[in-house]
């Protein structure tokens, strides 16, 4: 029995690799996913995370077909691929669903009917990335947000609800590429669920939870490495070209040191070997948000961004309209049976000329008061916290 260190386990599921074109895809993912993780990290935005790198890498890849100079060359996160056609099409076509093993994956594409979008820029999507187009109506934000957000909801089975919001969607949004991720397989070597017993979870050396842990005692891939202070254990879907691996720090809250160097840890091309393990693995589900303009900009991505944006290919409109957010939302829920997985990424292009708007979000402490214009203040308060 191994203690099992703080909040995070690094969760990878990955897909085998069939081509030269997918490898050159699996070292752009292995970067973007490294440096994506150590940003999320450093900028502390949440304890448990959950990150999904492939949404984000496919909707920010299917933009880039519309920028220029500058600006498509800092989105191009890794992938330099003269071939983007094939290889996107090669990703894509590698994720279908297998017996026990459901994948979903689509892209749409909502166009503003006040922004003219090149054909060229329209077929390359439908093309690459089986990306469907609809022409809608920004001026009526609401209804176009229930619509993306339906199409979102209908496209993870419910996992994940709202991926776009007001202020993000206004009457200056001119595109908004949106991708939807569902994942649902069955472990190859399902847990026994009268096995699964309450065992102590150590957070930190004060605190520890009692909490469900599914086990198994089974042959699988497996290693413990002392260079890397960590074991390594690979659960095999019934697809076994998906495999979830758990990294386990063998110090006793030795994560940190293991996310420092997060890319020697990622899947490489050496693989483990058959064991006989005692495994024990929490029962658990994540939710969480993803702010993917703050990695981006860590990355040093920032035209796209800025007044100096160009996506002259996506349409002839000047000045060039602006990205205006990147939003992530993603959900893993694991049990005894299988893996549940969905994640959305949506990218916000804006024009420039929208006037700028005022945001009021109350949604940190405040303070108010309510007066009269002539006597004065009668009332004076704050607002720190809802009501428990
Ligand atoms: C993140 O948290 C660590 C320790 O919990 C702290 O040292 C660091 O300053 C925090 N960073 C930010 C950006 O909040
Ligand atoms: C776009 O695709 C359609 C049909 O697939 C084709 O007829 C048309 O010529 C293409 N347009 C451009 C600009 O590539
Ligand atoms: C949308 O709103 C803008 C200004 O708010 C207006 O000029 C335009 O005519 C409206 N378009 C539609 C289709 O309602
Ligand atoms: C929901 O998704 C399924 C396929 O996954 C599709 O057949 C169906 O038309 C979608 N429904 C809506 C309302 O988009
Ligand atoms: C654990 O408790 C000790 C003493 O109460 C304290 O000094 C230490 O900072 C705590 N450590 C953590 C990780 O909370
Ligand atoms: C990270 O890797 C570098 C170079 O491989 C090594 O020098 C360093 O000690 C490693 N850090 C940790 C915390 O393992
Ligand atoms: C992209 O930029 C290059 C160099 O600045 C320019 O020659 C080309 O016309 C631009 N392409 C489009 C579609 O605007």
């Amino acid at each position: 029995m191994y203690i099992l260190p703080t909040l995070c386990l690094a969760l990878i599921i990955w897909c085998a690799r069939a081509s030269k074109l997918i490898d050159d895809f699996h070292d752009a993912n292995s970067k973007f996913t490294a440096e994506g993780y150590k940003i999320i990290r450093r900028l502390n935005l949440t304890s448990n995370f959950l990150f999904c790198p492939l949404s984000a890498q496919i909707v920010v890849a299917l933009i880039r077909a519309g920028a220029n100079g500058t600006t498509a060359d800092e989105l191009a996160l890794h992938i330099h691929n003269p071939k983007t056609k094939q290889l996107f099409s090669k990703v894509l076509s590698s994720i279908k669903s297998k017996q026990k093993c459901e994948f979903k994956m689509a892209t749409n594409l909502y166009i503003s009917d006040k922004y003219h979008v090149k054909k060229q820029f329209k077929n390359f999507s439908k093309k690459v990335f089986r990306a469907t187009t609809e022409v809608v109506n920004f001026n009526e934000t609401k209804k176009v947000i229930n619509y993306i957000n339906d199409w979102v909801a209908n496209q993870t089975k419910h996992n994940i609800k709202e991926i776009v919001s007001s202020p993000d969607i206004h009457k200056g949004t001119e595109i908004i590429a949106v991708n939807g991720l569902y994942f649902n397989g069955d472990w190859l070597y399902p847990f026994d669920p009268t096995f699964t017993d309450r065992i102590r979870f150590h957070v930190n050396n004060n605190k520890s939870i009692l909490i469900n842990m599914m086990r198994s005692e089974n042959k699988f891939k497996y290693r413990k490495d002392a260079v890397l202070k960590a074991q390594f254990l690979e659960l095999p879907f019934y697809d076994q070209d998906v495999i979830m691996t758990f990294i386990l720090p063998t110090t006793r809250f030795g994560l940190d040191k293991i996310e420092e160097n997060i890319s020697d840890y990622l899947p490489h091309r050496r693989s483990l070997n058959y064991h006989a393990v005692s495994v024990t693995i929490p029962i658990f589900k994540v939710e969480c948000n993803i702010d993917l303009v703050a990695i981006l900009k860590n990355m040093g991505v920032r035209t796209p961004f800025s007044i100096g944006a160009d996506f002259s290919r996506m349409s002839d409109t000047t000045p060039s309209p602006v990205v205006g957010n990147i939003i992530q939302k993603t959900f893993l829920e694991i049990n005894e049976k299988g893996a549940t997985a969905a994640a959305s990424t949506a990218v916000v292009i804006e024009g420039r000329n929208v006037p700028p708007r005022n945001i009021f979000l109350a949604n940190k402490p405040f303070l108010y008061y309510l007066w009269h214009k002539k006597v004065g203040i009668f009332f004076i308060g704050r607002y720190t916290s809802p009501k428990e």
